[in-house]
Formats: structure tokens, sequence, C-alpha cells
């Protein structure tokens, strides 16, 4: 059986991998008290003696605008601890996969985001999780089935304190007006999805590492569900699925804003979308739809949380 390292295990899509790797291999969850990003010099230790065929990497500092107050811790737990990661994988032969973000693009194109096109981080988070992606391949990028570097982007799910549509839920059950940014568009993706997706990398990766494939599978991939909406049309898609799975709201309008009228300490892509093209060669399939992972998530979440219902 494969072992399979797995960091960030507490994570909302941390969580869901821990159950879509199982069946691929032992899955040793790590939490940060068994492995801190944070304390990088401590790593390679705990992972040596871990010995793992390949580590998936879910931990990250996701605090997106406390980064900008902290941008040196945001740096060592995405920047610094994935290079670290890597180099483990360098001397050891596992294999390394990565998520990283939309985060690194800076949102001026109009037409999704290729694997090849070239980072623009503009804000400490996105900066942090760059620096992570340039550090694996500074120490992998010639060992093209050894990595892999997933972006992803609008990430919600069961699991984790919170998420863009467990914040619109709550505040969808105590307040009749809601206002919501209109002029950043991107693909909301369920972390259920990923972690599905994630699985399908890492069996790839695991075949890679010990029958290398004619042309290399490794390096960056963008794996989000498929369609495009703006935060204002995914605030009103909840509020219909959820109205019509009986949860209990109060909202009675949702008011297009612009990201001006809503400012917030970190900067934010207007123009989040990733080309999947790569990943549904590779998986042979694309994500889902947005809107029926969407309805997949509430009934979930309500079978989860009784009070939902
Ligand atoms: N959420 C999004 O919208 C989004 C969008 C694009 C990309 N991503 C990327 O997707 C990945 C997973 O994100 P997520 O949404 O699952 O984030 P999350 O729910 O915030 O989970 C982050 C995980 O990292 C762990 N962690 C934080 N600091 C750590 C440290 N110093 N040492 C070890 N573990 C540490 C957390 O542990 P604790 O539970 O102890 O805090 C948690 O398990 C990240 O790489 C993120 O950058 C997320």
């Amino acid at each position: 059986m494969s072992r399979i390292l797995l960091t960030g295990a507490t994570g909302q899509v941390g969580q869901e991998l821990v159950r879509s790797l199982a069946p691929i291999g032992d899955v040793i969850a790590c939490d940060r008290a068994r492995l801190n990003l944070a304390a990088p010099d401590t790593l390679k230790q705990t992972i040596y003696e871990l010995q793992p065929d390949v580590i998936v990497n879910a931990a990250a500092y996701t605090a997106v605008d406390k980064a900008e107050q902290e941008p040196e811790l945001a740096n060592t737990i995405n920047g610094i601890a994935p290079k670290i990661l890597a180099e483990c994988c360098k001397e050891t032969g596992a294999s390394l996969i990565h998520i990283s973000t939309d985060y690194v693009f800076d949102g001026t194109k109009n037409t999704p985001y290729l694997e090849i096109d070239t980072p623009n981080p503009i804000g400490a988070y996105a900066k942090s999780k760059h620096l992570g992606e340039v550090g694996i391949q500074d120490v992998l990028g010639d060992r093209l089935n050894q990595y892999m570097i997933l972006r992803t982007s609008w990430v919600y799910g069961v699991y984790g304190a919170g998420n863009f549509v467990k914040t619109m839920l709550r505040v969808g059950s105590s307040r009749e007006e809601l206002r919501v940014v209109t002029d950043q568009v991107g693909s909301p993706t369920w972390a259920a999805d990923l972690a599905g997706a994630i699985a399908g990398f890492t069996v790839r990766a695991l075949n890679a590492s010990t029958t290398p494939p004619a042309a290399p599978i490794g390096g960056i991939y963008h794996v989000t569900n498929t369609g495009v909406i703006s935060w204002y049309d995914f605030a009103v898609a909840i509020f219909e699925e959820a109205e019509a799975l009986g949860y209990p709201l109060t909202v009675q309008r949702v008011v297009p804003i612009t990201t001006d009228e809503y400012p917030l300490p970190a900067p934010r892509p207007a123009y989040s979308v990733l080309s999947g093209k790569k990943t549904a060669a590779l998986l042979g399939d694309s994500l889902p739809y947005w809107r029926q992972s969407l309805r997949r998530m509430l009934a979930d979440l309500q079978a989860a949380v009784p009070g939902h219902s």
C-alpha cells in the first residue's frame, strides 16, 4: 500500500482529502501539531520518519486579508515550507502534490487563465502562494513526473470554519438585505469535487513514480468546477438553491455592488477564471458544473447540520 502524507488534514479541503485519498493508500493525516509548516526546520525529520510515497500539501496560511499584516508568516507557511517539502521529495523520491490558487494571477485577463500564463500576484497571500510555486519548481522543475501544482479557486465546502456559502447562509438567515460584489468573476469550487480530482492526480503521480509515462504528467494544473459567475450571482444562486431545500432564510434582497463599495485589506483579482482543459485531458473529464455541485453541497450540509433544515 502506498503511503500518502497529507498536510492540513483539518482544513476544508484537507478533511475531504482524508476521505477521497483513503481508497488509494495509507493516509497519514497530519495536523499542525504533527507537521507545523510555520517551523520549516522541523519538517524534514518528521517526513523522513514517516517515509511517504507522496506528499499532498493541503496546509496553507489562508487568511487573505490578515496576511497583509503578517506577510512573513504567510511566506514561511506558503512559500518556504513547500520548498522544503519539495527538497524532501527530491531526496527521498516521493512525489509532491501541492495546492495553489487563482490569486497568483492579477485578474486583468478576460479569457480563462492557462497554466502557461505568467503569474503576477497582487497581495501578500497571493505573493506567498506564488513563492511556494516558485520554490517547488526550483527544486523539482527538472523532474516532471515528481510534482504537481494544482491551482484552484473560490473553494467552499461542508467542513471548515468559514467560506462564502456558509457565510451567505448565516447572514441570509438573519438579515433582509445583503450587498454582494458583482465585478469579480470566477469559478466556485466544491471542496469535495476538488478532493476527488486530487485523488485522481495522486493515483497518476504514484503510477508515474513506478512506470514513467511516455510524456511527463507533472507540472501545473488548473482544477476548478466548470462555469463562470460573479460573487453576486453566486449569492443569488445559493439562496435559490437553499430555499428549494427548505433552509430557513430571512433574506429578501441581494443588492449588486462594486468592489470599490466593499473595500478589504487585500486586493482581489477581478477575473479569476482558470482553464480546466489540461486537467480534463489528464483526468478524462472536467469537474462538474458549479451549480450542480452547489446543490449537492447544500444537501450534504443540511444532512450534516440538522439546524439548517
Ligand atoms: N479557500 C479558498 O477559497 C481557496 C482558493 C484557492 C486556493 N486555495 C488553497 O487550497 C488549499 C486548501 O485551503 P482550505 O480552503 O482547505 O484552507 P483552510 O480550510 O484554511 O485549511 C488550511 C489548513 O492548513 C492548516 N495550517 C495552517 N497553518 C498551518 C501550519 N503552520 N502548519 C500546518 N498546517 C497549517 C490548517 O490547520 P488548522 O486547522 O490548525 O488551522 C488547515 O488544516 C490551500 O493551499 C489554499 O491556499 C483555497
